[in-house]
């Protein structure tokens, strides 16, 4: 049941409910502040361990994922910036050519994460750039500060994105956006990305943890088994045509009547109950 911990990755439990033993849910803060939580090749390997660790982890049901904040000044020098996680570790790019990065960035902790089952939500406090903006677009919610900044600068490196934005973030921000973040690497302030559907929801940096911290106690109070459907057919919509989604909404919809948490939900509605899930 212990989280996997590195150097560079803290991962703190949460009961889900105070009152009530149904479980966690982790935070899982990368935590190099003096890199801007940029994403080096021990980050990525600690990311991969915590994404097995929280798919075989039966009673942590919601992952968030943040970047750790700054640390204070030494005496006479500027304060880093508050960040999620500026990019993918640029000092590892020099020199690169294309077979080390294409074994580096192949089934990558990325992919890992936009592949567990279980909810996951962002949590951004600062820039979330390049690989920054595409861990968080690999979750399911973001949720940001309203001092944060997202945008792929890739470009100015004379590359484009390589964790997955021409897609996740196409998906998200619809292709008129996403070329032109893509293609002019400018930075799109908190405000503007929740207005474009890059994030959820922007709150004051005080209200940020209590804001997710929330939402994953909502969502892990749920039948995770539901929840587990819920995720994967809402990504069919990204793969299958709108008439294959529907087909394969109709079909996951029909074979969770056969569910014992459908029966339990639905008879603690009727009787004004809090839902015990057989699924939690
Ligand atoms: N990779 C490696 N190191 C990074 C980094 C990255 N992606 N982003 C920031 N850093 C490091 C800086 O080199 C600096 O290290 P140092 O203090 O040891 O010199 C430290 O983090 C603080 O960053 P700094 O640039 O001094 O902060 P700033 O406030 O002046 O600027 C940014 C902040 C985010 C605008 C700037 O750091 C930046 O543009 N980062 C790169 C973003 C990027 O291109 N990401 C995509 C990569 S594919």
């Amino acid at each position: 049941m212990n989280p996997p911990e590195s150097d560079v990755i803290k991962v703190d439990l949460h009961p889900i409910s105070e009152d009530d033993d149904i479980g966690f849910f982790a935070c899982m803060t990368i935590d190099r502040p003096d890199k801007l939580n940029a994403l080096n090749a021990e980050v990525m390997a600690s990311l991969k361990a915590v994404c097995a660790w929280m798919e075989s982890s039966d009673g942590v049901r919601v992952l968030v994922v943040t970047g750790a904040a700054p640390k204070a000044p030494l005496e006479g020098k500027r304060a880093k910036p508050h960040a999620f996680v500026a990019g993918a570790d640029i000092t590892e790019f020099a020199g690169a050519g294309s077979g080390v990065i294409r074994e580096k960035f192949r089934d990558n902790a990325v992919e890992a994460l936009w592949n567990l089952s279980k909810p996951t939500i962002a949590m951004v406090d600062g820039f979330a750039l390049g690989g920054g903006c595409e861990v968080a677009c690999s979750c399911d919610v973001r949720i940001a500060s309203n001092r944060s900044t997202f945008g792929t600068p890739e470009i100015n490196l004379g590359l484009i994105p390589g964790y997955g934005a021409t897609q996740r973030l196409e998906r998200l921000v619809g292709y008129g956006k996403a070329h032109e973040m893509i293609m002019t690497g400018d930075m799109v302030p908190a405000d503007e990305a929740q207005r474009i559907g890059l994030v959820n929801h922007v709150v004051s940096p005080e209200e940020l943890e209590d804001t997710v911290f929330a939402m994953a106690r909502r969502i892990g109070s749920k039948s995770s088994h539901a929840l587990r459907v819920g995720k994967q057919t809402v990504r069919a919509a990204l793969d299958e045509g709108l008439t294959d989604g529907v087909e394969l909404e109709a079909v996951a919809f029909a074979n969770l009547f056969d569910s014992e948490d459908k029966e339990i939900g639905v008879q603690a509605f009727l009787n004004r109950e809090t839902a015990r899930w057989k699924h939690r």
